[in-house]
C-alpha cells in the first residue's frame, strides 16, 4: 500500500457505468483539469471499456490516461486496495444502503477522502455513527449528499446565513427555501433507491434523531407540518410538500449543529405552485408515491412504468431542464424588545439544465475537486495547474455534511466555475 502522498491517482469515479457515473466522467472530460490523474471503476470491465471507447475519439489524451479498476462493491479487500491508490473517491454506486458501506469503510480506514450523491438519510446517519472517529483518526473527509440532495439546501443555507452574520452580525432564526420552478425526471437508479430506503425503516429510520429537538412528538409534528398547503407572501406562490424536504431539512439542521447558524435556527423546504390546485395535486402525488413504496402491489405496478437501473432522462430532457431555487433567511431580532427588527436576506440558485442528474454530476465532481485541493495542500503536493486555492481551510476530517465539511471553499469554488449562487438584502433578486 502506498503512502498517502505517493498515490497513483487524484480521483476515482466509482460507478462510472451507471447513469450518473457516466455523466460525472463526461463532465471531467469536458471541464476537468488536464493534469488530473483520474481513474474510473465498477464491477463490469466490458461495460467500463465501452464507456471509455465512446469518448476515446473526442478526448483522446484524457481517456488514454484514465486508470481502470474492476471490483464488486461487496469485495472489501479489493476496495481497500483500490482506494489506497487514490486521494479522493467520488461514488455514484447506489442504492447506497445496499452497496455503499464497504467503500466508505475502506476510505475511512485508508485516509482517502470521499464524496457521493446519495439521498439516503438513514444510511448516511449510520455511516456517520460508525465511521466518523476512524475517518477523523486517518484524516479522511467522508461527505455524502453532494448532489441535487442536498447541495442547493446546504450551500444556499450557508450562503444566506453567512450574509446575515457578515452584514448584520446576527444569528439566523428562520431559513425557508422553495423549489420555485423546476423540472425533474427520475433515473432508474433513483427509483430503485426510493423503493430500497424503506428496507431500513426498522433499523435506522431515525432521521429526526439527527438533531435532538426534532425527536419524538416534536419530530412527528414537524413531519406533519410538511404536508400543509399554504400561500407564502414572500415567495408569492402556493406552497406544498417537496419529497427531498425529508432529507434536506434534517441535513441542514445537522449542519447548523456544527456551523452554528443560530441557537433557535429552523429550516423549511417546500415546492411552489402558481395555484392552490397545483399545490393540492403535488401533495396528492407525493402522498400517493410514498404510499406505493409501502404497498407492494402498487409499488410493483408503478415500478413497471418507470425507468430501470442504468436508464435516466434523455439528452433533450437534460439540456432543457432547469431549476429556480429561492431562499429567505430571517435573522434574530436586532433587539429582543423589538421582534420586528429582524433582517431579511434573499438567496437564489439558478440551474439551466437538468438539476437531478446533469447538475448532480457537476456538483459531486466539484466537491471531489474541493476535497482533492485540500488534500494535496495538506500533503505538500504541488498545486494542480490553474486550480484556485481558497484561504479558508476545510473543516476537520470525519463524516460530515457538505456545508460543514467543505462549506465556504466549495461555495466559492462553484461560484468561480460559473454556478449561479446569488445573495442580496433585497427581494429584487427574485425579479
Ligand atoms: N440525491 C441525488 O441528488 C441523486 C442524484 C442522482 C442519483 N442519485 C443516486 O445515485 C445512485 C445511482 O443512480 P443512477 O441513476 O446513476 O443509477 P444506475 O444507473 O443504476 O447506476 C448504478 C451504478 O452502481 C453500480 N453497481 C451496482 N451494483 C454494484 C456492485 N455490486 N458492485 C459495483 N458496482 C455496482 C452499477 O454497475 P453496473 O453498471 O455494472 O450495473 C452502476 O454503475 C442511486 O442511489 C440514486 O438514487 C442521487
Amino acid at each position: 500500500m502506498s503512502e498517502t502522498s505517493e498515490r497513483q491517482y487524484d480521483i476515482l469515479i466509482w460507478g462510472v457505468t451507471g447513469f450518473t457515473g457516466t455523466l460525472v466522467y463526461e463532465y471531467f472530460l469536458e471541464h476537468g483539469n488536464e493534469d488530473l490523474r483520474v481513474a474510473v471503476g465498477g464491477r463490469n470491465e466490458e461495460k467500463i471499456q465501452k464507456i471509455l471507447d465512446n469518448y476515446r475519439d473526442r478526448y483522446t489524451q484524457k481517456v488514454k490516461k484514465t486508470g481502470v479498476f474492476v471490483c464488486d462493491s461487496s469485495d472489501e479487500k479489493g476496495l481497500t486496495e483500490i482506494v489506497s491508490k487514490t486521494l479522493v473517491v467520488i461514488s455514484t454506486v447506489g442504492p447506497f444502503a445496499r452497496y455503499g458501506e464497504p467503500i466508505v469503510a475502506a476510505c475511512a480506514n485508508m485516509g482517502t477522502d470521499y464524496c457521493d450523491i446519495t439521498g439516503e438519510l438513514p444510511w448516511v446517519n449510520r455511516m456517520d455513527r460508525k465511521y466518523t472517529e476512524i475517518a477523523a483518526k486517518n484524516k479522511a473527509h467522508i461527505v455524502s449528499m453532494c448532489g441535487f440532495d442536498c447541495i442547493p439546501s446546504e450551500l444556499g443555507g450557508l450562503m444566506v446565513t453567512k450574509e446575515i452574520k457578515d452584514k448584520y452580525k446576527l444569528e439566523t432564526r428562520d431559513l425557508k427555501a422553495t423549489f420555485f420552478e423546476y423540472t425533474f425526471s427520475p433515473s432508474g437508479g433513483t427509483i430503485e433507491t426510493m423503493f430500497d430506503v424503506k428496507l431500513e425503516k426498522n433499523i435506522e429510520n431515525d432521521t429526526y434523531a439527527y438533531i435532538e429537538r426534532k425527536k419524538g412528538i416534536a419530530g412527528l409534528f414537524s413531519m406533519l407540518k410538511m404536508f400543509r398547503v399554504y400561500y407564502d407572501r414572500d415567495f408569492k406562490r402556493w406552497q406544498s410538500v417537496f419529497p427531498s424536504a425529508f432529507v434536506d431539512i434534517p441535513v441542514v439542521l445537522r449542519t447548523n449543529h456544527f456551523n452554528k447558524y443560530g441557537s433557535k435556527f429552523d429550516y423549511a423546504l417546500t415546492s411552489s405552485s402558481k395555484s392552490i390546485f397545483g399545490s393540492i395535486i403535488t401533495t396528492i402525488a407525493v402522498i400517493g408515491f410514498m404510499t406505493s413504496i409501502y404497498i407492494p402491489i402498487f409499488g410493483s405496478i408503478i415500478r413497471k412504468l418507470l425507468p430501470k437501473p442504468g436508464e435516466g432522462p434523455s439528452l433533450e430532457q437534460r439540456v432543457n431542464g432547469h431549476l429556480d431555487f429561492r431562499l429567505i433567511g430571517v435573522s434574530a431580532p436586532v433587539s429582543e424588545k423589538q421582534p420586528e427588527s429582524s433582517k431579511k436576506v434573499y438567496g437564489r440558485i439558478n440551474i439551466s439544465n437538468d438539476p437531478g442528474y446533469l447538475e448532480t454530476s457537476k456538483y459531486v465532481f466539484e466537491s471531489g475537486m474541493c476535497l482533492l485541493n485540500n488534500k494535496r495542500n495538506i500533503l505538500g503536493l504541488s498545486k494542480l495547474k490553474d486550480e484556485i486555492q481558497f484561504d479558508t481551510q476545510l473543516f476537520k476530517p470525519g463524516v460530515g455534511t457538505p456545508a460543514v465539511s467543505m462549506g465556504v471553499p466549495l461555495l466559492e469554488r462553484l461560484k468561480s466555475k460559473g454556478f449561479k449562487f446569488q445573495v442580496s438584502d433585497s427581494p429584487s433578486i427574485f425579479a
